[in-house]
């Protein structure tokens, strides 16, 4: 198994060009399934879950072709409803697929996704709101039958309790083959929902209201293929401001939104970093160590993103003074503290809580990592420490990030894949 090998300690200085958003292509991916003919995705990065999706895409009988950056689905060809449970369990939020193909087939069978490496993961609201629009599910053994009951499915108003992103784009799905208005209450406002009402808009839905948090979809209007391309990466693109903060240096990062990432960002110039924006570009100055800041708690967007969670703390374990994390979104996710602590990382957890204590400078060793963005973490940490440090288990990363050691080589990183 092959793994990153990283000298710690050289300062980063440069640009670099952030991938398609991995949150946003997935869902868009699905919903080409929406519209019989070819749709076509660019900015669409090569991760592992892409790769995944498409095959997915490809065993329902649509055809698709990737050229670069860009994939090309046709969804005409579309015959199958079922996703076997090898491919469910290689992605989880393959449950995505659910809405879709409840929309454009009328029933679906997927097994059920399960728990993952951050915890249970529920898929309760997703299946609560798609039978309030009229569908029928059973769940037997591991597998979720779902099916339009007579008389199909029906737009209505939807409440959801918490503001689930997977929920939320799996109702927006379905509800554009709903006739009436949908209307959900209690929305995910995070900015791939936004992007994903942005590629309906493409194929013909009216919909509007994402970005707040009350969406509503006008469904069973007729759809069409379309053209779109992805927004950039937020979390893709605080993994290598925060590798910047932690090792020093200038780094521009270009093909994102700023606006989408501010309570990062404001967590960055807090600790230390200068930092200056336009509309599709950040650039961040780190000169000294980074100080502790303020609690950092994790919340639904626009709150601090659950997602770069354990890439600041991997930040700012390196540097100096105190930083409580708190976080709120998941049950099991502080599992990369371990791993920094072999680094020399002073972190003490309790429960929902993680006391930082900057420890000066880590130092190089052996570690594993443990999910996607705890992987990042890893490298973020190790750009910052002194010595060598391995990463292993690099099969998490590639789940979401593309060439992340030729983009940090190129700002002057040493990394390198050893096979
Ligand atoms: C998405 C993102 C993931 C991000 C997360 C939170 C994708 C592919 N993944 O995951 O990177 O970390 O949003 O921003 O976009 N919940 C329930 N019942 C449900 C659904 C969710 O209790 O039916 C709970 C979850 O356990 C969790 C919270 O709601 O505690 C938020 O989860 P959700 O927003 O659904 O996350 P995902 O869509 O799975």
């Amino acid at each position: 198994m092959s793994y990153y090998e990283i000298q710690g300690g050289r300062a980063l200085f440069g640009s670099v060009a952030i991938h398609g958003a991995k949150n946003s292509v997935l869902p868009i991916l699905a919903a080409c399934l929406l519209a019989p003919g070819q749709s076509v995705i660019e900015n669409c990065p090569e991760l592992s879950d892409v790769s995944a999706t498409l095959d997915i895409l490809r065993l329902l009988g649509c055809r698709v072709d990737r050229e670069g950056d860009t994939v090309a689905v046709d969804a005409s060809t579309l015959y199958r409803w079922d996703i076997p449970e090898h491919l469910m369990r290689e992605m989880r939020s393959s449950v995505i697929f659910l809405g879709a193909l409840l929309a454009r087939l009328g029933k679906a069978e997927l097994s059920y996704p399960g728990g993952c490496e951050l915890g249970p993961r529920p898929i309760d609201l997703h299946l609560a709101a798609l039978r309030a629009l009229g569908a029928g599910i059973t769940e037997e053994q591991g597998a979720l039958c779902c099916e339009c009951r007579r008389g199909g499915l029906q737009g209505r108003k939807l409440c959801l309790s918490i503001p689930s992103v997977g929920a939320t784009e799996n109702v927006m799905l379905a509800a554009c083959r709903c006739p009436g208005l949908t209307t959900i209450v209690g929305a995910a406002r995070e900015p791939e929902i936004v992007d994903l009402q942005e590629f309906l808009r493409c194929l013909g839905v009216p919909i509007s209201g994402a970005g707040t948090s009350t969406v509503t979809i006008q469904g069973g209007t007729q759809l069409h293929p379309a053209r779109y391309r992805v927004m950039g990466d937020r979390i893709a693109a605080a993994t290598y401001l925060c590798g910047a903060a932690a090792a020093g240096g200038e780094v521009e990062v270009t093909g994102f939104a700023p606006d989408t990432l501010t309570a990062v960002l404001s967590c960055l110039e807090e600790a230390g970093c200068v930092i200056h924006t336009e509309l599709d570009r950040a650039v961040l100055t780190s000169t000294g160590p980074l100080r502790g800041i303020d609690p950092v708690r994790t919340a639904p967007y626009p709150g601090f993103p659950t997602d770069a969670q354990a890439i600041l703390m991997a930040a700012l374990a390196g540097g100096e003074g105190a930083t409580l994390f708190v976080e709120n979104i998941f049950d099991s996710r502080y599992r990369h503290v371990d791993e920094l602590r072999r680094m020399g990382a002073n972190i003490q957890v309790a429960g929902r809580a993680a006391m930082v204590t900057g420890a000066g400078r880590l130092h190089g060793a052996a570690v594993r990592s443990t999910d996607l963005r705890g992987g990042a973490a890893l490298v973020v940490a190790a750009l910052g420490a002194e010595g060598t440090t391995q990463i292993h288990q690099l099969n998490h990363i590639r789940r979401g990030y593309q060439t992340l050691d030729k983009s940090l080589r190129a700002l002057g990183a040493e990394i390198q894949e050893v096979p």
